[in-house]
């Protein structure tokens, strides 16, 4: 990586052929859930001044990152999603003047979409319409269940009824769109316990769900436990029951699936920064460990925010590492992500083996029949639940 975090001719210039976005990754968070591996630190670990520094160090990359694409810059910005960590417990000014310094740097499309994720408990009625009025048009709220069983054993703080609660004061203050996140599988959930969750969901009367399956990530406390005996590894029968019923509960109450784990209620719900990632579109990832894409470069920020903040006050580029997707790796992405949508895959971009591949894979019923004499790989029902498996099928 460059000190100056500048990029190759070539790169700079396709950049948002395919649309462009910023992440702007927020690392702070009030205590760290047990599953939860994401490059998060709490206040006893970085303390507050390093949350206080955060924007300011922020301000810094953007200016960074307008340098290295000065002559030239994406149209505009399509898309802002503030992930993390946990954005809102930096106060909304902070992320009103980010958003700010986004529109003055790239300018923001009139109707781009700008998501924060937020936890239910670090959110009020009132941080609500302060986000709405910086510009936010979508709010993304971890939910996880509404079982205080499964929540306990997540490590989550927020009590059960919080989440749903928060969608709705969410919907009050004027936002658009409304997502919550489900995850399913946790040791002990029972099938009711998840479909309670989803139930309570649904009556939040959001436009979109996304439900993920419990990873057990190396090296949380999630893990450890496992290890150790006091809980079971999740199972992957009970993950494919629990998938078969967000389906079937999430479309018979008016949502669509669009990607694997998400669905929507109308193609505006969808969430179009993630469906830039799955496209291959360009984007910026601004922050501590957050990860870039431009023009087939792909780069990482050092992880922590000390680090972070003090490569940027020395001028230097906070990118820690790059590489350059060979072709082979950008058709292996290709395949990896557009399968998961439901527009699928051009078969045309399949290799022979690939082909022979999607053939096998609809003899099974892993892929839709009308999708396929229309020059598509879509997977079916039975394909999304074993969507890696027919993903290694139709690669080389
Ligand atoms: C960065 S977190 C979301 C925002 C917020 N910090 C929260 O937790 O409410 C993004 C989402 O990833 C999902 N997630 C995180 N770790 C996971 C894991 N180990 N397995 C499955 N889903 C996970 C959760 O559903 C979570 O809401
Ligand atoms: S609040 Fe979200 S980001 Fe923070 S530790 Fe929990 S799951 Fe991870």
């Amino acid at each position: 990586m460059p000190p100056d975090g500048s990029l190759p001719a070539e790169a700079r210039a396709t950049v948002g052929r395919r649309g462009f976005g910023v992440y702007v990754h927020v690392p702070f968070c009030a205590t760290r859930c047990g599953y939860c591996d994401f490059n998060t630190y709490t206040a006893a670990e970085v303390g507050e001044a390093s949350r206080a520094a955060y924007a300011e160090a922020v301000l810094a990359e953007l200016a960074l990152a307008a340098r290295v694409l000065g002559d030239a810059p994406p149209k505009q910005v399509d898309t802002v999603f503030v992930g993390g960590g946990t954005p809102t417990l930096l106060p909304p000014d902070d992320l009103a003047r980010i958003l700010d310094a986004i529109d003055a740097t790239w300018g923001l499309a009139a109707n781009a979409e700008i998501t924060t994720e937020a936890n239910p408990e670090s959110v009020s009625p009132a941080s609500l319409k302060a986000l709405r009025a910086a510009g936010f048009t979508r709010i993304s709220l971890g939910m996880q269940s509404v079982a205080p069983t499964v929540l306990a054993v997540l490590e989550r703080r927020h009590t059960p009824g919080r989440a749903a609660e928060a969608a709705r004061e969410a919907r009050d203050a004027g936002f658009p769109h409304v997502n919550l996140d489900l995850i399913y599988g946790t040791p002990g959930e029972t099938e009711e316990d998840f479909a309670r969750s989803l139930a309570a969901a649904i009556d939040a009367g959001v436009d979109h769900v996304s439900a993920y399956a419990l990873i057990v990530e190396e090296g949380t406390r999630l893990a450890a436990r496992i290890r150790r005996g006091e809980l079971p590894y999740p199972s992957d029968d009970v993950a494919a029951d629990r998938y078969l019923a967000a389906d079937a509960t999430l479309t018979a109450a008016g949502f669509s699936w669009y990607e694997v784990s998400n669905w929507a209620t109308s193609p505006e719900a969808r969430c179009r920064h993630n469906l830039l990632y799955w496209t291959g579109g360009d984007w910026w990832g601004l922050g501590p460990g957050a990860h870039s894409h431009v023009g087939g470069v792909r780069w990482w920020n050092v992880k922590h925010p000390a680090a972070y903040a003090s490569r940027l006050a020395a001028g230097v580029s906070p990118g820690a590492g790059r590489e350059l997707l060979t072709p082979a790796e950008r058709h292996m992405e290709e395949v990896m992500l557009r399968l998961r949508l439901a527009s699928g895959l051009p078969l045309s971009v399949l290799d022979e083996t690939g082909r022979a591949g999607a053939a096998r894979a609809l003899a099974d019923g892993l892929l839709e029949r009308r999708a396929y004499e229309a020059g598509r790989a879509v997977l079916t029902l039975r394909g999304r639940l074993l969507a890696d498996a027919v993903v290694r099928d139709l690669l080389p």
